[in-house]
């Protein structure tokens, strides 16, 4: 086994030397990866039992399954002409599907995904991540992969320890892994034809106090994410405790293992499929995220001033797919009798906001001005009122009367992932209603 790795370690050196002047004439290296170069994570799970469960139904994992993905991917992609705004709608597997897709299948949204592998099925995994040698472009999925040869020869995984001797696979330091770009590369998304921005993740975060050069203050993604776990929501708001244990069962404890629960605002689709322990942990993040504060002292003026705070979260609040996520304010003032005599942002019996809803997101336009609600159709951020890392924003409400004395006002903090309205759109098996998750509340008897 040795020598024949040597062998093969000589043979490619001799390779390398010969095809080395010739590679600008060769497809690009994505052509070259073959499907069974990727190990499946359920091999990882042998050693790194503890990982593989975090992981597991995480986001990442489900990032191909998850149906809200997919229904709205095919969605988007029907009726369609434009060839601008069709090769956007086909690109979503590139990052949802990226075993498939670098390995040649699936390509688009529309090739026959039920055909796709089953290894690609299972979204970003281990050995995807941990294949990941640099990045060419810190935005839709630049990563460059330099896998094994599958289980026979599973290569070296990159990592954070520079004194890791594995006995399955090699193990090499990887400052890529401690950065954030490693997540920006995929946590930035443009418009593949028109170049809008689409999600801002990444440079959002770069914005942000938390890319600080003080080591001190600095917290990369992971520093949030890779720090999490229940009753621990490691947010810009909360304590950040190292998690020490070992890698896998029988290796040396370490001060910090980072943990792949990989947990946003998503409450719905990990429970879903299982992932209890996920939805709660989302709402965790959720809770320390944002504070509210409600000035009363305006109302004599019909007048109420609402402060709200990113506290928690590492870039803006909603971040993502922000044009569908719906971050928002309720607002209800009820009389000593209970009788409420002013609401704003409450959502009807069929789950649907009012349109005059005070809600932090962003919004695409046609380049004319015009909404858009298919991203294969922006070609202008029309809107963005998203609250930055750290950022304070105050509205205004213009109530009809002053309220009565000894009112009670009550005002919400709420996220849910995305409107009602467009899972309605999606033809099929209605969704059942998102979960509303309370970020923060004030309650002030006047
Ligand atoms: C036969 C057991 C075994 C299997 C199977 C295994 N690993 Fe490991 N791996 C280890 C051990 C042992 C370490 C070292 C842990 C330590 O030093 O704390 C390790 C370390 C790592 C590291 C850290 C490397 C570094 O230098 O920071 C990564 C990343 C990793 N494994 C990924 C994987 C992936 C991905 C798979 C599946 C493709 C996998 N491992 C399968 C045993 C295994
Ligand atoms: C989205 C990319 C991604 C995926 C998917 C992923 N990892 Fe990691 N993993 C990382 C990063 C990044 C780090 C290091 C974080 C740091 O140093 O800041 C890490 C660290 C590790 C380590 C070192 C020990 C630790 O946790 O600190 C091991 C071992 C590991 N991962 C194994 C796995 C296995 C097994 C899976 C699949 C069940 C997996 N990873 C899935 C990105 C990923
Ligand atoms: C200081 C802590 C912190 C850092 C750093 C941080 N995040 Fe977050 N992240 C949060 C909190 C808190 C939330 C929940 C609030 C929200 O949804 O914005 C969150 C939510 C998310 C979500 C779900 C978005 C949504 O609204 O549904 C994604 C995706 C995400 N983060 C990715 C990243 C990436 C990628 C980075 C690095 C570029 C990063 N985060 C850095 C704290 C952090
Ligand atoms: C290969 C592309 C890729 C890389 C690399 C990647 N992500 Fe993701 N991530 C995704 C996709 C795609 C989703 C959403 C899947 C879905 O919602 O269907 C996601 C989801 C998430 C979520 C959950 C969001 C929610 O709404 O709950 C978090 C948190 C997150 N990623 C953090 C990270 C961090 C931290 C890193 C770096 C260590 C990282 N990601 C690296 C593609 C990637
Ligand atoms: C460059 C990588 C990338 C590409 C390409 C991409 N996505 Fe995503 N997608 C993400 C990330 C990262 C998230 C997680 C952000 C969040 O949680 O808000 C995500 C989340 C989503 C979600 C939210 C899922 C849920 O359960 O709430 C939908 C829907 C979605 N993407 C649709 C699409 C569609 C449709 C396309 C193609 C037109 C596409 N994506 C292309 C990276 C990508």
């Amino acid at each position: 086994m040795k020598f024949r790795r040597q062998v093969k370690k000589i043979m490619g050196v001799i390779a390398t030397g010969i095809l080395l002047p010739l590679m600008p004439l060769l497809a690009s290296s994505e052509e070259t990866i073959d499907i069974n170069q990727f190990i499946s994570p359920d091999i990882c799970s042998g050693c790194h039992a503890e990982i593989f469960e975090q992981w597991e139904n995480s986001m990442h994992h489900l990032a191909h399954k998850d149906p809200v993905y997919s229904r709205v991917s095919q969605f988007l992609r029907k009726g369609l002409t434009d060839a601008g705004e069709i090769k956007e709608a086909e690109s979503c597997v590139k990052c949802h599907t990226p075993v498939g897709f670098l390995t040649g299948f699936p390509k688009k949204v529309s090739d026959d995904l039920s055909k796709t592998p089953e290894i690609a099925i299972q979204g970003i995994q281990c050995d995807y991540c941990h294949s990941a040698e640099s990045v060419k472009q810190i935005h839709n999925n630049g990563l460059v992969l330099k896998p094994g040869q599958g289980e026979e020869e599973p290569g070296i995984k990159y990592g954070p320890f520079d004194d890791a001797v594995p006995d399955f696979h090699e193990a090499q330091y990887s400052k890529l892994h401690t950065e954030s770009r490693i997540c920006g590369t995929c946590h930035n998304v443009n418009h593949v034809v028109f170049g809008t921005n689409l999600e801002t993740t990444y440079t959002e975060w770069e914005n942000s106090v938390y890319n600080s050069t003080d080591p001190e203050k600095r917290i990369a993604c992971q520093g949030c994410h890779m720090y999490q776990r229940s009753g621990i929501p490691a947010t810009g708001s909360t304590k950040r405790p190292e998690n020490p244990g070992s890698a896998t069962d029988y290796s040396d404890e370490r001060p910090h293992i980072f943990t792949h629960y990989f947990v946003g605002g998503n409450a719905w689709v990990p429970g879903f499929f299982g992932g209890k322990d996920k939805h709660r942990m989302a709402v965790e993040r959720l809770e320390n995220a944002a504070t509210l504060s409600v000035d009363t002292s305006k109302l004599n003026e019909k007048k109420l001033n609402i402060t709200v705070t990113n506290i928690g979260a590492g870039h803006s609040i909603p971040t993502g797919v922000g044009d569908l996520r719906q971050v928002w304010l309720e607002i209800i003032i009820q009389g000593k009798d209970n009788k409420t005599s002013f609401q704003a942002g409450v959502l009807d019996k069929k789950q649907v906001l009012p349109k005059d809803a005070l809600i932090f997101r962003t919004v695409f336009g046609d380049g004319n001005g015009n909404e858009v609600i298919n991203i294969a159709k922006a070609r202008q951020v029309l809107k963005d009122n998203r609250i930055k890392a750290k950022q304070s924003v105050t509205r205004t409400i213009d109530l009809p009367a002053i309220p009565k004395k000894e009112s009670m006002v009550t005002v919400r903090l709420l996220y849910r992932s995305m409107p009602q309205k467009i899972l309605n759109l999606i033809p099929g098996e209605p969704f059942e209603p998102l979960p509303v998750v309370e970020m923060a509340k004030v309650q002030n008897r006047i």
